[in-house]
Order: C-alpha cells, then sequence, then structure tokens
C-alpha cells in the first residue's frame, strides 16, 4: 500500500498587482523584482477574503468521501482565531463529514508540510479513511517595507489517501528544528516582522543541514531526483536553495532540474508567497506545467517555516497522475483575475478587519469567489456563499 496526496486544489483571489508598477511606485528598479526577487505578479486579499475562505475555495475542487474523511487539518500562519480552528468554518461552508478530527496547525510556513505529515500518518494508521489538508495563507509585511514585494495570498488543499492517484509520498522526512528569530508575527498585528537577509541565511542553512543529512539517512544522492521542489517566498529563494544542490549534478541533470525549477515556480510568480502553501504551489505549478515527467519519477520536496523547522522528503509520481490534475481550471483561475492599479491596492490593503471588538462590514464591491466574508458582527466572523 502507498500513502500520499490523491487530489490537489488551488485557489486564489481575484486580484492582483504587477510587480514592474509596484517597483516604480516604490522607486526601484523593475528588474530588481522581476529578476532580483523573481516575482511578475502578486495576489491581493480583499478583506472579504480571509484563510477561510480562501481554504474552502480550494478544497471545493476535491471530490471527497464523506463515510472515508477522518481528519481535516488546516495549516495557516494568518489564522483569524487564536483559538478556534478555520477547519471547522471550512467544514460547515463544505457541509462535511461532522464524524472528523478538525484542527488548525502553526509554525509559520511549515504548517503545511506538518499538515500532510499527520495526515500521511494518520492514513497509515487508518488506511480506509481520508484526510483533508488545507494550507491558507495571506502574507502581509506593510506598505513600502522591504517584505512588500513579498508579499501573496492563497490557498493549496490536498486529499491525502492510500494508493494516491498523484504522488506517493516515501517515508524519508527528514526534520530540523531551532528557536531563531528570522521572522515572526505578533498577536495584536497582522503583519509580519522579518530579519530580511537573516532570513534568506537561515533558510539556506536549514536546507544545507536536512538535505545532507537526507542524503546520508537514505543513501539517495541528486542523481536519484528528477525535480526539487521548494519552499518559495518569492522564487529566487527557491534558486539559491536549487544551487546548492546542483554541483553534485552532471551537466545534463542540472539542465533537467534547472528546467523543471523553472516550471514549479510559474505560480508562485503570479500568486506571490502563500506561506504554508507556497511548497505545494510549486508542486502543483511542476505537476501541471511539466509534461516531461514520468510515472516513478522521484520529486524532492524542501519545506522552510521560520522560526524555524526544515524539511527534506520526497514522493514518487503515480501512473496517470496528468489525468487527475486541473491544469485547465488553475490556467483560467489566474488569467481572468482582475490588475489592480497600485492606488487602488493600498486602499484595499488599508481596508481590514479591525483588531478590535467593532463591528465591521466588508465591501460587496470586491465579492469574489464562492465564499466570502461579508463581516463581522458581534466579534463573530459572517461567511456566506457568494
Ligand atoms: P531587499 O533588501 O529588498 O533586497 O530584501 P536585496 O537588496 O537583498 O535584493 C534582492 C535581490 O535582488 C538580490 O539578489 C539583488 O542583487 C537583486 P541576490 O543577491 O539575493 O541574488 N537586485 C537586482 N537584480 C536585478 N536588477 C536590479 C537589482 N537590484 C537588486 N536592478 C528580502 C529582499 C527577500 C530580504 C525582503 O523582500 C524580505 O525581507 N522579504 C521577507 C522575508 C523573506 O521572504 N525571507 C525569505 C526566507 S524566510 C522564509 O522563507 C519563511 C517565510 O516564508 C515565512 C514563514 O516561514 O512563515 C518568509
Amino acid at each position: 500500500m502507498t500513502i500520499g496526496i490523491d487530489q490537489m486544489g488551488l485557489y486564489t483571489p481575484n486580484f492582483y498587482i504587477d510587480l514592474r508598477e509596484l517597483a516604480q511606485a516604490r522607486g526601484d528598479d523593475p528588474d530588481k523584482y522581476t529578476i532580483g526577487i523573481g516575482q511578475d505578479q502578486q495576489a491581493v486579499a480583499p478583506s472579504s477574503q480571509d484563510v477561510v475562505t480562501m481554504g474552502a475555495a480550494a478544497a471545493r475542487e476535491l471530490t471527497i468521501d464523506p463515510e472515508r474523511l477522518g481528519l481535516i487539518v488546516v495549516g495557516t500562519e494568518t489564522g483569524i482565531d487564536a483559538s478556534k480552528a478555520a477547519a471547522l468554518t471550512i467544514q460547515r461552508l463544505l457541509g462535511l463529514n461532522p464524524w472528523v478530527r478538525a484542527l488548525e496547525i502553526k509554525e509559520a510556513c511549515y504548517g503545511g508540510t506538518a499538515g500532510l505529515m499527520m495526515a500521511r500518518d494518520y492514513v497509515a494508521a487508518h488506511p480506509e479513511r481520508q484526510a483533508l489538508v488545507i494550507a491558507t495563507d495571506i502574507a502581509r509585511y506593510g506598505l513600502a517595507t522591504g517584505g512588500e514585494v513579498t508579499q501573496g495570498a492563497g490557498a493549496v488543499a490536498m486529499l491525502v489517501t492510500s494508493n494516491p492517484r498523484l504522488l506517493a509520498l516515501a517515508d524519508d522526512s527528514v526534520h530540523y528544528a531551532a528557536d531563531i528569530m528570522d521572522f515572526w508575527r505578533p498577536v495584536y498585528q497582522d503583519t509580519a516582522l522579518a530579519r530580511g537577509k537573516y532570513s534568506t541565511e537561515q533558510y539556506l542553512a536549514f536546507f544545507e543541514r536536512v538535505w545532507t543529512q537526507y542524503q546520508a539517512q537514505t543513501g539517495l544522492t541528486v542523481a536519484d531526483f528528477a525535480a526539487l521542489c521548494f519552499h518559495l517566498p518569492y522564487t529566487k529563494m527557491g534558486l539559491k536553495a536549487l544551487r546548492l544542490a546542483l554541483p553534485a549534478a552532471d551537466e545534463a541533470q542540472q539542465a533537467t532540474l534547472l528546467a523543471r525549477f523553472d516550471r514549479s515556480i510559474q505560480y508562485s510568480r503570479r500568486i506571490g508567497n502563500i506561506y504554508t502553501g507556497s511548497l505545494y504551489l510549486g508542486l502543483l505549478s511542476l505537476l501541471e506545467l511539466d509534461d516531461t515527467l514520468a510515472a516513478g519519477a522521484r520529486i524532492g520536496l524542501f519545506s522552510y517555516g521560520s522560526g524555524a523547522v526544515g524539511e527534506f522528503f520526497s514522493g514518487t509520481l503515480v501512473a496517470g497522475y496528468a489525468t487527475h490534475l486541473h491544469r485547465i481550471d488553475h490556467a483560467h483561475l489566474l488569467d481572468a483575475r482582475a490588475a489592480l492599479s497600485i492606488p487602488t491596492y493600498e486602499q484595499l490593503f488599508a481596508d481590514k478587519v479591525p483588531y478590535g471588538p467593532a463591528d465591521y462590514t466588508t465591501n460587496p464591491a470586491w465579492f469574489s469567489g464562492p465564499f466570502v466574508l461579508t463581516g463581522v458582527v458581534g466579534q463573530e466572523r459572517q461567511y456566506q456563499a457568494n
């Protein structure tokens, strides 16, 4: 029996900004954003979209067997309640089986991987069951901050089952954790604090550490991998990590890994950092845009969550995987989005659910997507199908 990812869903809000326009507005060279950082566009979430609406929208793409669903786990670092799990609201919005464990996991961008690994262990113990993993986030650093170019918004949903149809996960994870302050978000604010350069150094140090240990533990080398996917806070970050692994590969394999890496970053270039879902956005981009991968191909995945936890693990592609993807729907999701001017983005950025007890109403002019937050009444978020 294999265990792994059977289906994947994606959602990102209907609005974006062009990063060349943002560079101009901030007085930066656009090449810094598109080449130096490696981002073209950035998803913008109006206040009527939050981790619940986006997570539910991504999970709506999956076909879930109500009799078999036993676990719903949401990984997020931009949750909307310090106590209650977003998984419960998503369960209600989607009308999912109530005979489940439903919870939320937090460890920065590592939360999606933590959920995936929990789901894998759950299905290993209960092979008849299915587990729904949702990684959903809105990355906000603030207007005209160093991190602004690395914002984004979106969600990836994964159904984990036995005998999966997309990616069979190997039981080969190597994980490493250490208490560092590279990026964090105090509970009283919705924008993250980052020691930017230090965080990039730590990301690479964690990758080197787990990658070296992974090879020692498994006996596998870069030659065993058809593709490597990385957590993508911005796509240049993943490229820097890939470059650490490349020298051990021969020339032909280096070219293959670089070409496939390029396909794995296309969705991120247009959406930005979606924190917990970023690694899986990269995996989805690779699977949907690459037509050179064959069944049995081994894909390596590096997950990094600031704070920090790093994990390297792998999976092998299942025969026929391409027929279980939603490639055309996702192309439409991205292509149909509306571009915002920078002043309009700035207005949307400022219009947010207040950190306080006051009631709040979201603006229906920005309603889009299958679910929306209509406001907050008596300190309770109000959701509706759109
Ligand atoms: P910065 O100071 O604005 O940028 O910060 P820079 O000066 O370092 O330049 C960036 C790159 O652009 C450099 O390339 C420049 O050379 C290049 P590099 O040397 O890195 O290869 N550049 C140009 N290229 C072409 N034409 C030009 C040009 N000018 C410059 N004209 C930083 C960048 C990413 C640090 C900032 O945006 C930031 O703080 N972002 C937020 C933190 C972050 O994303 N950290 C990543 C690692 S931590 C992580 O992944 C976890 C995270 O996802 C959160 C979580 O776990 O929850 C963030």
